[in-house]
């Protein structure tokens, strides 16, 4: 009777596949991303890019301009750009040379493992969150130093002007800036305790000129002052101060014992030739994705047809292991023995997607217990720049939320993170992704906390081929995953990668994620073998660059979904 369910399910599957592949073939029209020689650069907003493109006509490298695009993106993205947050920077010289920085915000000397818990143990709502109390001790503007210590060619005063100028005479607000100010005008106001100078009385609109005068000062004190001028001094001293209105518990002695990591990047072979290269913890991004690439390899996707039942089942299926290994295994390296070698084990990795099976779905809790209902949201800001050399860098960076915390330091003009929220603030509690975790992520003074930004570099046959990386929160790691697969199994051309519809899943809750427009005959199978489907409008928004093999470079911003990103090339 079972041999008998199970052909009938299979030749159900083939004959799905066969009509998803002939609905397929009615889409021809080929995307292509922007073309250049000498270099090229993709953010999420056209200022941001346009001062990256500046810094490599000027001669600048690779890293240079990654500086000067971060510090752009702070003044033009508040949103997600920030120096009030963290992030992580991925690179790949023209030489071979690869690493990773890791400038992730650290808990302060203050917090302990239960700072979200009520009298009884339960997370109270929101303090992760929003507010003072929700923000880590920021790490930028020392990774952006870190980095410039190390790579940096151009002065240094020359990669900050540009977002100085950009801060203090002002620039012209996108649709979508406008919306995104408008959206917040409660919430500044409500955690801000009044009105911060972005609170308005008529809404803001397209074309708005929009000034950042007491971020330029801040700034300019980076300018002058590299480091020093975020960590010391003034600036470190309106951070303590907004603290205590606040509630808040960094001092000044934190920022200025802040120091970014430099790690050795998480680096897996793939199929024929090819390497993928990506951020070790803090980030669970690149573990995650090895483990994904390297269940992959047994798996014939292009066979299978992109965003069919059969392989969205199977990415699923490795998915929700994955992330069960993420909410058990994964921590701060500086804090807690994260057993690396293990999770991209062969023999482990073989008795773990050994239990994957073609024709149903598996239960999360049969995989390990928990219980989450929904994720919420999915932030953060991305973006890749290659140079003239073939230098590569891919640096993901976030405030968390939109806007962080929703502080606004006063007197210094910039956005705190609300990065605590990514620590497990009870083991089995889910944070705002809906990501569960254990001891590996419990909060600790000086640690970091858990992220899923995934910077990412692949090599071809030992040569630079892509340099990819989303926002999206914990939907980064499989948004990620699914372009390389796209551009590596399916074939596809970078931009039409970027373009093609996304599907994520991650343990709990024991759902399949899609965004709209996969095909709906796809999802009832998918249902009949046993997956919750829910859509919503979009996944992620990947700017990624790839290497032809005629050797021009190709920036694939995404600009199918909501955003200004933006690739240029020259
Ligand atoms: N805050 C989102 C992340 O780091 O994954």
């Amino acid at each position: 009777m079972k041999r008998k369910i199970y052909w009938i399910l299979t030749a159900f599957l083939f004959v799905i596949s066969c009509r998803e592949q002939a609905t397929d073939t009615t889409q021809k029209k080929i995307a292509t991303g922007v073309l250049a020689k000498n270099g090229v650069v993709v953010t999420a907003h056209p200022l941001a890019t346009q001062v990256g493109i500046d810094i490599l006509k000027k001669g600048g490298n690779a890293f240079d301009a990654a500086i000067a695009v971060q510090y752009a993106l702070a003044v033009v993205l508040p949103k997600a750009g920030n120096i009030g947050g963290g992030g992580f920077l991925v690179y790949r010289k023209s030489d071979g040379e690869t690493g990773s920085l890791d400038f992730r915000e650290k808990a302060p000397s203050a917090a302990n493992k239960d700072m979200y818990l009520d009298g009884e143990g339960n997370p109270i709502s929101d303090l992760s969150k929003r507010g003072h109390l929700a923000a880590g001790v920021p790490g930028t503007v020392a990774g952006m130093d870190e980095t410039y210590a190390k790579f940096g060619s151009l002065p240094f005063k020359q990669l900050m002007q540009p977002s100085i100028d950009l801060a203090d005479q002002g620039f012209l607000l996108t649709e979508y800036d406008a919306s995104l100010l408008n959206r917040f005008q409660d919430a500044f106001k409500e955690v801000n305790n009044g009105s911060i100078y972005l609170n308005k009385e008529t809404p803001f609109a397209e074309s708005d000129s929009i000034y950042h005068k007491d971020l330029a000062k801040t700034l300019s004190l980076i300018r002058d002052n590299r480091r020093d001028g975020f960590y010391k001094g003034e600036t470190a001293l309106l951070i303590e101060k907004e603290m205590q209105k606040g509630g808040g518990i960094i001092t000044q002695e934190d920022l200025a014992n802040y120091e970014a990591t430099w790690r050795a990047p998480i680096e897996v072979n793939f199929k024929d030739g090819y390497k993928i290269i990506s951020m070790p913890p803090s980030s669970s991004g690149g573990v995650a994705l090895a483990q994904l690439m390297l269940g992959s390899a047994n798996y014939d996707f292009k066979a299978m047809g992109l965003n069919t039942a059969k392989s969205i089942h199977v990415m699923t299926e490795l998915q929700r292991r994955v992330y069960a290994d993420r909410a058990t295994h994964l921590g701060d390296m500086d804090f807690y023995d994260v057993p690396l070698a293990m999770l991209l084990d062969d023999t482990y990795l073989s008795e773990r997607y050994g239990t994957i099976s073609l024709d149903s779905a598996t239960s999360s809790q049969e995989i390990k217990a928990g219980e989450v209902t929904t994720i919420e949201s999915f932030e953060t800001t991305h973006f890749s720049i290659v140079d003239k050399e073939g230098n590569a860098v891919s640096v993901t960076t976030t405030l968390n939320s939109y806007f962080g915390c929703k502080v606004l330091v006063e007197g210094a003009g910039f956005f705190l993170n609300n990065e605590m929220d990514d620590f497990s603030v009870k083991p089995g509690v889910p944070n705002q992704f809906g990501l569960v975790g254990a001891e590996a992520n419990a909060i600790q003074p000086g640690k970091r906390m858990l992220s899923s930004m995934t910077p990412t570099i692949v090599e071809k046959e030992g040569k630079l081929f892509m340099v990819v990386g989303t926002p999206g929160g914990s939907t980064i790691i499989t948004n990620v995953y699914q372009v390389i697969l796209n551009v590596v199994e399916h074939g596809l051309p970078i931009q039409e990668a970027v373009n093609a519809k996304k599907i994520h899943s991650q343990w709990l809750p024991d759902q399949i994620i899609v965004e709209k427009g996969i095909n709906s005959l796809t999802l009832d199978t998918l249902r009949t073998i046993g997956h919750e489907i829910r859509e919503i409008e979009q996944i992620g928004r990947i700017e990624a660059i790839l290497v032809r093999e005629d050797g021009m470079l190709e920036g694939a911003a995404d600009i199918t979904r909501t955003g200004d990103a933006t690739a240029m090339g020259y």
